[in-house]
């Protein structure tokens, strides 16, 4: 463990009194200058730190940046945010930093995390609005032992892990918009891109990265998704630690993925219909270069949607944008 982190045991161990520089510099076996260093580094990250000559040092807030040793500070998981979790401040997009750590061999439940993304991906092209330090932009490497049109089910995977959380920690309504979109009061509050890389008929590797609008303002979304876009703390009216839910993610999702493995898919169907409540419902589908309007007559085992037509025709929908229709 470096000195930095010792020292942050101890503040935290004392958080809200003070502890002198010289019982820190004795406890970890470093100078007061040393300590002093390392608490100029911890107020960099985040910390905020009282300084007294006379009294010493004073945890007064801890870090709300995702941070890898917060994360993993009481993460309740095995396997998933265990081992790496690679942190930026600033990055292009997590999802692309973790396809290039998967090439380069990464492990199953490596995490990629960020502040700010430059280029945030959303899908089918768009783009991914996010401003530092009021989301959660992550990506999670995976190397499920499944063929590769299995892929999808690992959307709505992440799609119920994601409500689970946000259900775990808030007394929101959560909603899943098919495939993967989650709302809540039907705005959306995160969105799920998977990226798949095969090698002949199996999956080398899955990348699933999840935003979430947490601390935004209404103000703080960018102008095109105002209408349609929300955050928790639009829902809430409080600042919500984002470190919670990125933790509460990561639990349910390892939780899932086990389950997938044992138990097959059904388990995260019937969960993704609890949220989605789509069943019934008269839908239009905006398709590549087609629109449908019809009803939902289930979501099938491979998470495809089963819609009828007025004429009664059915259609298997494999990918779209679904809006739902006014209840008849
Ligand atoms: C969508 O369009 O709904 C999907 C949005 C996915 C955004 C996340 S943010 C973390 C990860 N990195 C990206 O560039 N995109 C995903």
């Amino acid at each position: 463990m470096s000195t930095k982190q010792q020292l942050l045991i101890y503040l935290k161990e004392s958080k809200g009194t003070w502890i002198s520089g010289e019982f820190l510099a004795h406890k970890i076996a470093v100078s007061r200058s040393a300590v002093w260093k390392h608490i100029g580094s911890l107020k960099d990250d985040g910390y905020v730190i009282e300084s007294s000559r006379k009294k010493g040092y004073l945890l007064r807030e801890t870090s709300d940046l995702l941070l890898a040793d917060e994360i993993r500070e009481g993460l309740n998981s095995n396997v998933f945010g265990k081992g790496e979790i690679i942190y930026f401040a600033e990055t292009d997009s997590t999802n692309v930093r973790a396809k290039y750590l998967a090439v380069e061999g990464a492990p199953e439940g490596t995490v990629v995390v960020a502040e700010k993304q430059t280029q945030g991906r959303g899908r089918k092209g768009r783009t991914w609005f996010s401003p530092a330090s009021e989301g959660i932009y992550t990506s999670i490497i995976l190397r499920p032992p499944i063929s590769p049109n299995e892929a999808p089910k690992l959307t709505l995977m992440a799609s119920v892990a994601v409500a689970e959380a946000l259900l775990s920690l808030t007394s929101l309504k959560i909603n899943i918009k098919w495939p993967n979109d989650i709302l809540i009061n039907g705005k959306k509050v995160a969105g799920i891109l998977t990226e798949i890389s095969t090698d002949m008929d199996r999956i080398d590797y899955v990348v699933i990265g999840v935003g979430v609008n947490v601390n935004t303002s209404r103000k703080g979304l960018h102008p095109d998704i105002r209408q349609t876009a929300t955050s928790v703390f639009m829902e809430t009216g409080k600042v919500f630690p984002r470190i919670a839910l990125l933790r509460a993610y990561l639990e349910w999702l390892e939780i899932y993925y086990e389950a997938f493995k044992t138990k097959g898919f059904d388990p995260i169907l019937n969960r993704w219909k609890h949220f989605a409540d789509i069943i019934g419902r008269r839908i239009s589908v905006n398709l590549m270069d087609s629109m449908r309007v019809g009803t939902v007559l289930d979501v099938d085992k491979d998470g495809f949607l089963i819609l009828q037509d007025r004429k009664g025709t059915i259609e298997r929908i494999i990918s779209g944008d679904v809006t739902l229709l006014s209840r008849e």
